[in-house]
């Protein structure tokens, strides 16, 4: 397994003004799907050829993998598909908040990192400001997709997601976990997972028309009490 990156290191804290959709897409205005954690990209490669109707965008905090991935998206020669180097926790904020209204209809979060010490929670990159974002930025029924194989990692997020007051289960997904995963493309650690033998659980969830509740306490984009190592 590899190392963690720690976004709350001083090395990932500098805002980052992510190009716009017009910079990244030669058709900008295709709906929009956002990968939180892209790694190494194979998953919204396979996503690019299968869904050419849709961009897709993986953030990713670990520099050498979007290289490789965007080494690869040229390769080859989608157009749909972009790979950026971010702290999606950090820099995604206004990012989501600048996106044309309706545009961003599918977001992906899946098998994060899960940090598992209490202390290190905070380092986990579903925080209430990016859920916040997510919420305001995604349409009614824009989709959002969680998967994890740590149910100590994803029930925290359900209940963070529920708690939002922004998001319902379609009607016909099964409670608590959908059996497969609804886009039918696994990702990385999906394939790792499955390959073991191991449970997946999945969830997903649809904005619902109401309004989207203050944060209950305002979020420090800048964290003073950054950790000095990665
Ligand atoms: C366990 S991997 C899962 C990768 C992929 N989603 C999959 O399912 O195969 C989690 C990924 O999220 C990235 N990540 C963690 N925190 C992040 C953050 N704050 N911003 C962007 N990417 C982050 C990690 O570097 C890692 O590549």
């Amino acid at each position: 397994m590899r190392q963690h990156v720690n976004p709350l290191s001083v090395l990932y804290q500098q805002p980052l003004a992510l190009p716009s959709p017009q910079e990244l897409f030669v058709h900008p205005s295709l709906p929009l799907h956002l990968d939180i954690g892209a790694a190494r990209g194979r998953f919204l490669l396979a996503m690019a050829e299968r869904y050419p109707d849709r961009n897709h965008l993986g953030v990713e905090i670990r520099r050498p993998l979007v290289v490789a991935a965007e080494a690869d998206r040229q390769a080859a020669g989608h157009t749909n598909l972009r790979y950026l180097f971010c702290n999606a926790s950090l820099n995604l904020v206004q990012w989501l908040q600048d996106l044309p209204p309706g545009l961003l209809q599918l977001v992906t979060l899946q098998f994060p990192d899960p940090w598992f010490k209490s202390r290190h929670h905070k380092r986990r990159v579903l925080q209430p400001a990016l859920l916040h974002s997510l919420a305001l930025a995604l349409p009614p029924q824009g989709t959002l997709l969680m998967q994890s194989d740590v149910l100590a990692v994803i029930e925290p997020m359900v209940a963070q997601v529920e708690a939002s007051g922004c998001f319902e289960r379609p009607c016909s997904d099964p409670v608590p976990w959908l059996a497969a995963n609804p886009l039918a493309v696994p990702t990385e650690r999906e394939r790792l997972v499955l390959a073991q033998g191991l449970p997946v659980y999945r969830v997903r969830y649809h904005r619902h028309h109401g309004p989207v509740p203050a944060l209950a306490e305002p979020q420090a984009t800048h964290n003073p009490c950054v950790a000095t190592r990665a």
